[in-house]
C-alpha cells in the first residue's frame, strides 16, 4: 500500500487522486491531510479513504504521525511555494500543483530550497507528457521538420469564464493568467523546441470583456439581469455556450479586480526568444466558446511543419518538399488529453523507486521565470530577459 499525505485536498488534487493515481495504483490511501476546511476536504475523499484519514495542522506533525510514502500539494497557487519548501526537507516524492510560484521572491526561495534537496517532484504539467505532445517531440527528434525554427502556440479556452467566477479571479492568489494558464504552454513549447525561453515581450487586453462594476458578491440567482445576460445559467444552457450551467458568481463584478488593482487578462500574447535562436509566439484567449476551442502548436523547420491541436487530438505533418501531408489521430476522452495519467504513472514509479520525473521542479521553475518575465513585460512594455535556473 502507498500512503499519501495531502496538503490542500481541493477539487483538482482529489480528482487527480481518484481518477489518475488510483487508476495506476489502486492500493493508494490518503492517510493524512492538512486543510483548514476539514468538512470540504473530507467530502472529496473516496470511500476507501474516509475512515482512516487523519487531519493535521502542519507538515512536521503529519510526517511524524502519518508516515506518508509521498506528498501531494493541491492548495491554491499562492501556497504552493511555502508548502513545497517545507516538503523539500523530506526525501519522499512530491506531486506539486502548478504554478510552482507566483512571484520572483517565491520562485527564488523555491529554487534555493531544492538545490540540495533529495525530494523528487512531479510538477503537474500534463500537456508536456501528453501522448500528442510526445508524438510531436518524436517527429522533431527524428528530423521530420529539420531544425525547429519557429513555434506558434494557440490557446482558445472554451471554459475561460471560470477565471472570473471562482477563486481564480482573486488576483492576490493567482497573479494573472500567464502564471495561471500559460505556465503549461510555455513549458511544453520550450520542451518541443528543446531550448529555454530567454527573452519575452508580452501584451494583454484587460477589462474589455470580463470584470466590471456589478456589486461584490453578486450571483446569477440574485441578479435581475439573468434573463438577458449571456453568462446566466439559463442563457448558457439555451445557447450551448456554458462550460457549466450552475448558479455562479457574476463575471462582471467588482470582485474580479480592475486594471488598476490587478485582474486577469481577457486575452494575452507573448513573443518569445529561445536560446537556440528560434523564436515563437503564444496567444491565449479566455472569452472564446464552443467550436472556437483550440489548444496546440504549429512548429516549423525548413523541411516541414507539425500542426497539432489537443481538442480534436490530432496532428498534421506537412512535408515542405514532397507532396504528402499526414494526419495522425490520437485517442479521445482522456483527462488533460492523457497527460494526467502520464503524470500519475511518473509519480507512482517515483514512489516505487522505479522511474524518474519528466516534470521535475526545474521545469516548474523555468516556466515560472518565463511567465514572470511576460508579466513584467505587460507592466513595462519592454522586452524582458528570462532568469535561467542557477543564474
Ligand atoms: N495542473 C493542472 O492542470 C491544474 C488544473 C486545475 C487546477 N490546478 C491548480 O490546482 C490548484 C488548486 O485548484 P482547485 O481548483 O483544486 O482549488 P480548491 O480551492 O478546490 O482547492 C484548494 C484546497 O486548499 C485548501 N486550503 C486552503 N488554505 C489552505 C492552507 N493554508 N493549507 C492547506 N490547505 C489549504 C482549501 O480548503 C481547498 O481544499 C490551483 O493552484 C490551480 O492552479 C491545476
Amino acid at each position: 500500500m502507498i500512503r499519501l499525505g495531502v496538503i490542500g485536498h481541493g477539487g483538482r488534487i482529489s480528482s487527480v487522486i481518484k481518477n489518475c493515481l488510483r487508476e495506476v495504483e489502486p492500493d493508494i490511501r490518503v492517510v493524512g491531510i492538512i486543510d483548514p476546511d476539514e468538512a470540504g476536504a473530507r467530502s472529496r475523499l473516496d470511500d476507501c479513504d474516509k475512515n482512516d484519514v487523519i487531519f493535521y495542522d502542519n507538515l512536521d506533525e503529519m510526517m511524524k504521525n502519518a508516515k506518508p510514502d509521498a506528498l501531494a500539494i493541491g492548495t491554491r497557487c499562492n501556497l504552493h511555494t511555502p508548502y513545497a519548501i517545507e516538503a523539500s526537507k523530506y526525501d519522499i516524492p512530491l506531486y506539486l500543483e502548478k504554478p510552482v510560484a507566483i512571484n520572483m521572491e517565491q520562485a527564488l526561495s523555491l529554487e534555493k530550497a531544492f538545490q540540495n534537496s533529495k525530494c523528487q517532484v512531479v510538477v503537474s504539467f500534463p500537456l508536456r507528457v501528453s501522448p500528442l505532445c510526445l508524438l510531436a517531440k518524436e517527429y522533431i527528434q527524428k528530423g521530420s521538420i529539420g531544425v525547429p525554427v519557429h513555434i506558434c502556440a494557440l490557446n482558445y479556452v472554451p471554459y475561460g469564464a471560470v477565471y472570473w467566477e471562482h477563486e481564480y479571479r482573486n488576483y492576490e492568489i493567482t497573479q494573472g493568467l500567464f502564471l495561471q494558464k500559460a505556465t503549461h504552454d510555455l513549458d511544453y513549447m520550450s520542451f518541443l523546441m528543446d531550448s529555454p525561453i530567454i527573452r519575452v515581450a508580452a501584451m494583454a487586453t484587460v477589462g474589455q470583456v470580463f470584470g466590471g462594476t456589478k456589486p461584490s458578491g453578486l450571483v446569477c440567482s440574485k441578479c435581475n439581469e439573468a434573463k438577458t445576460c449571456l453568462e446566466s445559467p439559463e442563457n448558457r444552457k439555451r445557447n450551448g455556450s456554458g462550460w457549466h450551467t450552475d448558479d455562479h458568481p457574476c463575471v462582471f463584478s467588482s470582485d474580479c479586480g480592475s486594471p488598476a488593482t490587478g485582474t486577469n487578462e481577457d486575452a494575452s500574447s507573448a513573443l518569445l526568444e529561445f536560446a537556440s535562436g528560434a523564436h515563437g509566439v503564444y496567444t491565449q484567449v479566455f472569452f472564446s466558446r464552443r467550436d472556437a476551442q483550440k489548444r496546440g502548436a504549429i512548429i516549423s523547420g525548413y523541411l516541414g511543419t507539425l500542426d497539432f491541436d489537443w481538442y480534436p487530438n490530432d496532428m498534421k505533418y506537412i512535408r515542405h518538399h514532397a507532396s504528402f501531408t499526414d494526419t495522425i489521430k490520437a485517442g479521445e476522452g482522456l483527462s488533460h488529453f492523457g497527460g494526467d495519467t502520464e503524470l500519475a504513472h511518473d509519480f507512482i514509479d517515483l514512489i516505487r523507486g522505479e522511474g524518474k520525473s519528466r516534470t521535475g521542479i526545474q521545469t516548474g521553475l523555468q516556466s515560472v521565470y518565463a511567465c514572470l518575465a511576460a508579466k513584467q513585460s505587460l507592466e513595462n512594455g519592454q522586452f524582458v530577459n528570462v532568469r535561467q535556473l542557477g543564474e
